[in-house]
Parts: structure tokens; C-alpha cells; sequence
């Protein structure tokens, strides 16, 4: 083909982030309010970037997005194509770095995108394969959750190594999230983990089987439709992970704002130490003015939506 598309959601996660790396369950789900567009073109040679992170040839792309790079390459050789004559746009409203999923959204649409060019059917399994190379760049040893979540038209119940299944909602749920406008560094905050366990390996194990347990009873509040319960879970998650040194000083705040403006629970979402906060809102006109609330208190963006069975 002369042009094609890829496309991708960002994801969300709503409990058991971190814990998850440790073979703890971790609910998420995709975010379809912000996405990702790759667009290939032909071109006379080589192979150009074009987005708002960087743009140019694909041999100079910044260490940070090595992963896209690798993402490309790897994609091509497995298309046995070679690597030149394209142009690649990256459309993206998903702010890097933020816990919503970027770098696996990010490769999602460029290996549909290359697939699409190619005329070539993408299997899942093909397309966790390659999106599981880019994410290594991007968190080191990810455990496939972002990925799977932003795929899923439905909230995702994960398990590393054991795969998904989808959690069947018993009510709707208003969710707001709130980007600290600081970039978070999951690799940073996953290796600070893995340190923590040798050097405090019991209270560490603790707070992330905690977690699992926390993420069993958030799961049963899902499906049972208990919004209450989920609030509870998420602000005993948040108590975890600040203990794990994953949280920071500003998103504890826009924590402390969201429960004060009357969240039933708020939490980091994601590799934590900036990035997002999530909070539960009691209905739709509290999502709204919680969303408003959070931005007076400092947050960059905000969105709100409500998670309903589809
Ligand atoms: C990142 O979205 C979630 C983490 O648990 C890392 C991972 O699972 O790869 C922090």
C-alpha cells in the first residue's frame, strides 16, 4: 500500500501495579480517552520519524525512545521487509510517561500500522511479541499488563505468565484521572522495588502480597457493583505503594485533594513517582466537579468517565 494506519487506547491501572511484576493479580483496563494513531507512507528512502516527541531519521531517534526503534526494526525483519522508503507519523494524545500505557500504546499502532502497510493480518500473539520488545526499552522487565490492557474492550483481571480474564462489571463506576504533569520513570520506580526486596525483603513482601489481597478485594467489589469497597481498596493500595516509595510528595497531594473534594478512594495509577492519580467519584456530577477540583489543586489534565458493562 501507499499509506496505512495503526491504532491504539492508553490504559489504565486500576489496582496492583508493581505487585503485578510479582505475580500478584492487577486489574486494569483500557482508556480510550486518550490514543495513538501511526501513520506509514511510502518515501524515497530510509526511514523518518515524525511526532511531537522527536522528529527525523529513525537512526538518530534519543536514547529515551529506543524503544519505538526497536519496535520498527523488529516488526520489519519479522515482515521480512527491508528496512528504508518509509515515513512514519505518530499521532498521539497520550502524554509520555504518565502511567497511561504510552510506550505500549505507542507500539501497538506502529506494529498494526506496519502490518497494515504490508497487508499482513496481525495474531495477537505476534503483536505481543514485538510490543513486549519495545516495552523492555521502556520499563525492563515489563510484565505484559499495558499492553493487554489497552487491547481489551473490557476491565482485564491479569496474572504475569497466566494471562487474562475479562471481569464482568456489576454496576457503573465514575472514574477521574488527574496527570501531575510530571514524567514518572516506571524502570526507575520497578528496579527501586526490586532493591527494596534485597534490602528490606520482609516488610517489601508484605506490602505486595497486601497488594494482591487488595487487588482480590477490589475485584470483588466490581463485580458485586460496591463502589465503597473499591474506594476502600484503592486508598489502602495508595497506603502500600507510598510505603514501597513509589509515590511522591505531589501525587499524595492530588490524593489527599481528591478525598477531601469527597472521592471514595484515589490512588497513583501506574509506575507511580509522578505521572497520574485515579479516584473514584460517588456518581457522575461528583467525577465532574472532582475533575475541576483536581486541576485547582495543580493537575495538568484531567478526564472522567464512567465504567459500565458495555
Ligand atoms: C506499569 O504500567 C505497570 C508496572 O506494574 C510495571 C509492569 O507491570 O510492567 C509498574
Amino acid at each position: 500500500g501507499e499509506k496505512a494506519v495503526g491504532h491504539s487506547t492508553g490504559k489504565l491501572i486500576l489496582v496492583g501495579e508493581h505487585s503485578v511484576v510479582y505475580h500478584q493479580p492487577a486489574i486494569a483496563l483500557s482508556f480510550p480517552l486518550v490514543e495513538v494513531k501511526a501513520i506509514v507512507e511510502k518515501a524515497p528512502d530510509g526511514i523518518s520519524l515524525d511526532s511531537s516527541y522527536y522528529v527525523g531519521p529513525l537512526n538518530n531517534v534519543p536514547e529515551k525512545l529506543q524503544g519505538i526503534v526497536a519496535c520498527i526494526e523488529e516488526t520489519l525483519k519479522h515482515l521480512n521487509q527491508p528496512a528504508t522508503g518509509l515515513r512514519i507519523k505518530l499521532d498521539s494524545t497520550i502524554p509520555l510517561g504518565r502511567g497511561l500505557g504510552s510506550s505500549a500504546a505507542i507500539a501497538i499502532a506502529l506494529v498494526k500500522s506496519l502490518f497494515n502497510y504490508f497487508l499482513r493480518q496481525v495474531s495477537k500473539q505476534e503483536l505481543m511479541d514485538l510490543v513486549h520488545l519495545a516495552e523492555t526499552y521502556a520499563h525492563g522487565n515489563p510484565s505484559g499488563i499495558d499492553m493487554e490492557a489497552a487491547i481489551s474492550d473490557q476491565p482485564l483481571w491479569f496474572e504475569k505468565d497466566k494471562g487474562t480474564k475479562p471481569l464482568e462489571l456489576g454496576g457503573a463506576f465514575h472514574l477521574v484521572v488527574a496527570d501531575t504533569g510530571r514524567i514518572g520513570d516506571t524502570h526507575a520506580a520497578v528496579a527501586s522495588i526490586k532493591a527494596k526486596f534485597k534490602s528490606q525483603p520482609q516488610v517489601t513482601q508484605t506490602s505486595i502480597n497486601r497488594l494482591g489481597e487488595i487487588t482480590l478485594k477490589a475485584g470483588q467489589a466490581l463485580s458485586s457493583g460496591d463502589s465503597e469497597l473499591l474506594g476502600e481498596s484503592l486508598n489502602s493500595a495508595q497506603m502500600e505503594l507510598d510505603s514501597l516509595g513509589v509515590s511522591d510528595q505531589g501525587i499524595n497531594q492530588l490524593v489527599e485533594t481528591a478525598r477531601k473534594l469527597g472521592a471514595l478512594g484515589a490512588k497513583l495509577t501506574g509506575g507511580g513517582r509522578g505521572g497520574c492519580v485515579l479516584a473514584l467519584a460517588k456518581n457522575g456530577a461528583d467525577a465532574a466537579l472532582l475533575a475541576n477540583g483536581l486541576k485547582d489543586a495543580g493537575a495538568h489534565q484531567t478526564w472522567f468517565f464512567t465504567l459500565e458493562k458495555n
